[in-house]
């Protein structure tokens, strides 16, 4: 799929700056992430599953832009509210992509539900599409509970509520970049992609 002695050129799907900065951190010189086209429309991401709504995104731009394309499609997955938000992620709160709203509901969802019963995880999948119809799938995931309360402003969306397990009790949201990218969903799954891509071992 890949020379790994030759940088590969993909157009970004997403345009959110954050995961745009950590996927460049994991991919280094092996994968260049070109900026996602401005005139391609939003994505309408009406699938079921992460994989199928990081499908939609990854031939919307492949498509529109004849290039290979790389989406990821992320969320959360909250064992005490039975896997919610999943791929409802975005809009929790009833508003597209407000990050505010999305951890005020999830704080009210989980109030008065003790401490061992916060336990969550983020998952990412990546689809890397070329406009031939041909695909990569990585996945990576992270676990962790969900706090009480909002700590940190670092990140982005629900991090200021994310406790990482195998961390020191802070939130991702007071993790800086370099920290979050470790051990994050997304780090992970750009590992599996580049592994896929035999860029590693
Ligand atoms: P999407 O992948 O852009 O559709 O993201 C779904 C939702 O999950 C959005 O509300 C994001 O803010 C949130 N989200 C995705 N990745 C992360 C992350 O790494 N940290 C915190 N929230 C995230």
């Amino acid at each position: 799929m890949a020379d790994p002695a030759t940088p590969l050129v993909v157009v970004a799907a997403t345009a959110n700056q954050h995961k745009l900065d950590e996927m460049r951190a994991v991919f280094g010189a092996a994968i260049e992430l070109l900026p996602r086209p401005a005139e391609v429309p939003e994505v309408v991401e009406d699938a079921d599953s992460f994989v199928g709504n990081a499908r939609l995104k990854a031939v919307a731009i492949a498509e529109a832009s004849g290039h290979v394309a790389l989406a990821d499609d992320s969320g959360l997955e909250v064992d005490a509210l039975d896997g919610a938000p999943g791929v409802e992620s975005a809009y929790y709160g009833g508003g597209d992509h407000d990050d505010a709203a999305n951890r005020a509901r999830l704080v009210s969802e989980l109030s008065g539900v003790a401490v061992a019963q916060r336990t969550a995880r983020f998952r990412t999948v990546m689809v890397l599409r070329w406009p031939d119809g041909r695909e990569v799938v990585a996945e990576g995931s992270c676990e962790g509970r969900i706090g009480e309360q909002e700590k940190g402003d670092q990140g982005f969306g629900y991090d200021p509520l994310f406790v990482p397990d195998g961390s020191d009790g802070r939130t991702f949201g007071e993790h800086s970049a370099d920290e979050k990218n470790v051990i994050s969903h997304r780090s992970r799954a750009c590992l599996a992609l580049l592994t896929e891509l035999g860029f590693t071992d």
